[in-house]
């Protein structure tokens, strides 16, 4: 038995904005991810039959879509991802036929024996326990079949990225410069409602958390790769400008919240990737773990696009 009841909350709601993949938009990485699928699946004798493994929206379908193994003779096409998502709907792919399995873990989830040619994952598979995962992949696949995985490695870009993402985040935790925001909108809503004119002690909070705000930003000035806390910290400040002075404080108060709660959902993103990013044990581990389960041609080869490591690539062929 798995982990059946675990909170997914911080996919659904990335999934739930409607988000095509788990990168950023309009991040290069994404086109030459966008290149290496389009040419990445062998082609097949027979009309292939693909699981995507934690396919999130379904950016794998939409990519082997327009690929030329799917154009020759379409295909089936089933993606599988433990939280709640929004794929596009069926009739926007030309030659796939997808199913999408929302809200449903790989570990336990049910196909038949050879059911499919191909398997495929992009920063999915190293999410998953990866013995049962290899093991019911053995099941699933043909013989002959192929994976071909992207996983995050521990010295890509993204990786590295997102331990500097998580330690702004740190540092924006330990400003304690939310909980602040929250208790002077606190003490604004007191005003608001009993309209009073003046409250020394709101003025001074109000003080205290823009001279908080200002050493932030100091701070943000000298580091390394400060965009993030930049941005982060323009969004906090925001509901402090003038021009937002006639939102009544409680709306303020729910911004500041809802605010609060995507960073915890980011947070917890980047600290899954992080933690799972595969290192060179890992991978040794598992050249061992796919042999066992009688795959051949297996290779590790590391994804690039000019100078940056984009992740490590798997593949592999069931032996018949
Ligand atoms: C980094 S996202 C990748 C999504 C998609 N492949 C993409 O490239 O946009 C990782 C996804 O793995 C899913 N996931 C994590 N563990 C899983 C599991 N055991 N079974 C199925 N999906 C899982 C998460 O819900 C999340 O949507």
């Amino acid at each position: 038995m798995h982990d059946l009841d675990r909170d997914t909350s911080e996919w659904d709601q990335l999934w739930g904005f409607g988000r095509e993949n788990a990168l950023r938009s309009g991040v290069e990485a994404n086109d030459h991810l966008k290149k290496f699928w389009l040419t990445a699946v062998p082609s097949q004798n027979v009309a292939p039959n693909v699981l995507d493994i934690a396919c999130g929206n379904g950016v794998l379908a939409r990519y082997i879509d327009q690929s030329e193994f799917i154009q020759k003779s379409g295909g089936e096409y089933t993606g599988v991802d433990s939280a709640q998502i929004k794929p596009p709907d069926s009739s926007s792919f030309k030659f796939l036929k997808p199913t999408f399995c929302s809200n449903r873990n790989i570990e336990d989830v049910q196909f038949n024996s050879d059911q499919f040619n191909v398997v495929i994952s992009q920063f999915g598979f190293e999410y998953c326990e990866k013995e049962t995962t290899i093991a019911l992949i053995a099941r699933w696949l043909r013989a002959d079949g192929h994976v071909v995985f992207v996983a995050h490695s521990e010295t890509s870009a993204i990786t590295l990225e997102s331990k500097q993402i998580l330690e702004q985040l740190r540092i924006l935790e330990e400003s304690a410069l939310i909980p602040l925001l929250y208790r002077l909108f606190e003490r604004l809503e007191a005003m608001y409602l009993s309209n009073e004119a003046q409250d020394e002690r709101a003025e001074l909070l109000r003080q205290r958390v823009n001279a908080t705000c200002s050493n932030l930003e100091e701070i943000a000035g000298y580091m390394h790769e400060s965009r993030f806390l930049i941005a982060t910290m323009g969004l906090l400040l925001s509901l402090l400008a003038p021009e937002r002075a006639h939102i009544p404080p409680s709306v303020r108060k729910d911004n500041l919240f809802k605010l609060s709660t995507n960073l915890q959902h980011q947070q917890t993103r980047l600290k899954q990737q992080f933690e799972c990013a595969l290192s060179e044990e890992d991978i040794a581990f598992m050249k061992t773990m796919w042999s066992e389960y009688k795959f051949a041609d297996i290779c590790f080869e590391t994804l690039v696009r000019d100078d940056e490591e984009l992740g490590v690539v798997l593949r592999a062929r069931k032996l018949a």
